[in-house]
């Protein structure tokens, strides 16, 4: 199975907002992502609705026909609300702060491991599938398995920034992790900073990799080739390895 590319949209909304008014459309750039070959798309409210949304990810969901992963912090009870509205086909628990930039760091599946366990079992009973986003370490990804999540989504952040320095050292933490996924039955997703460069090494080391979710970098590259070509491009490192 090739992995999946989900396009997060979030970026596109940051800009129309910077205007106030609709320029671009994100529902029309969500549906031409997927006119245009991603698997998926993702979206990550923040309560500030700073760049997404909720009223676009009901309208988002309603108008594709790819997968919807909808990334967030459960301890916003409009958070629930929404997923549980919109019943995306995937939720991804993320445990970012009020008004962090953006993602920095996994959940303490330990910690949390109560708390997790109960808000997982409601979006599976709504028939959602359920990922959470974690630090490549293989106690994180045991106690993950503890919460009866269906999936981890790898935080790569350190992989990216690495990348460049030394891949080879940069990637074995991933692939132990990835190795302590598998023998627990996890589905294994993966994102942040994942760009042109790092991608392709990344997937062919991860072989059981079925998802990444890539923003930042992809939108800032569809400025220079164009969306369309850059979907495509993403792809190409994901689907030839
Ligand atoms: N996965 C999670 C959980 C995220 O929070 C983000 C950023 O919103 C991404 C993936 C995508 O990261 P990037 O925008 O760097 O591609």
């Amino acid at each position: 199975m090739p992995i999946k590319l989900s396009v997060n949209v979030n970026k596109f909304a940051t800009l129309r907002n910077a205007r106030g008014g609709n320029n671009p459309n994100v529902l029309q750039v969500a549906q031409d992502c997927e006119h245009f070959g991603a698997d998926g798309i993702t979206v990550h409210p923040r309560p500030d609705e700073r760049h997404i949304r909720y009223s676009d990810v009901y309208a988002i969901k309603k108008h594709i026909q790819v997968e919807l992963n909808i990334e967030g912090n459960p301890l916003e009870e409009k958070f629930v609300q929404l997923v549980l509205d919109v019943v995306p086909a995937q939720v991804t628990l993320v445990p970012d702060a009020i008004g962090q930039i953006t993602s920095n760091h996994g959940w303490d599946t330990i910690a949390n491991k109560k708390y997790l366990s109960e808000i997982l079992a409601t979006f599976k009973k709504a028939g959602i599938r359920t990922s959470i986003f974690v630090d490549p370490s293989a106690a994180m990804i045991a106690g993950a398995k503890e919460t009866g999540t269906d999936r981890i989504e790898l935080y790569t952040e350190h992989y990216t920034a690495n990348y460049s320095t030394n891949k080879e050292v940069a990637i074995q933490q991933y692939i132990i992790a990835a190795e302590k996924a598998n023998e627990l039955q996890l589905g294994i997703n993966a994102g942040h900073d994942l760009d042109l460069m790092n991608l392709q090494y990344f997937g062919k080391h991860i072989p059981q990799l079925l998802e990444v979710s890539i923003g930042h970098a992809l939108v800032c590259d569809a400025i220079y080739l164009g969306l369309q070509n850059t979907i495509q491009l993403y792809k190409r490192q994901i689907h030839e390895l």
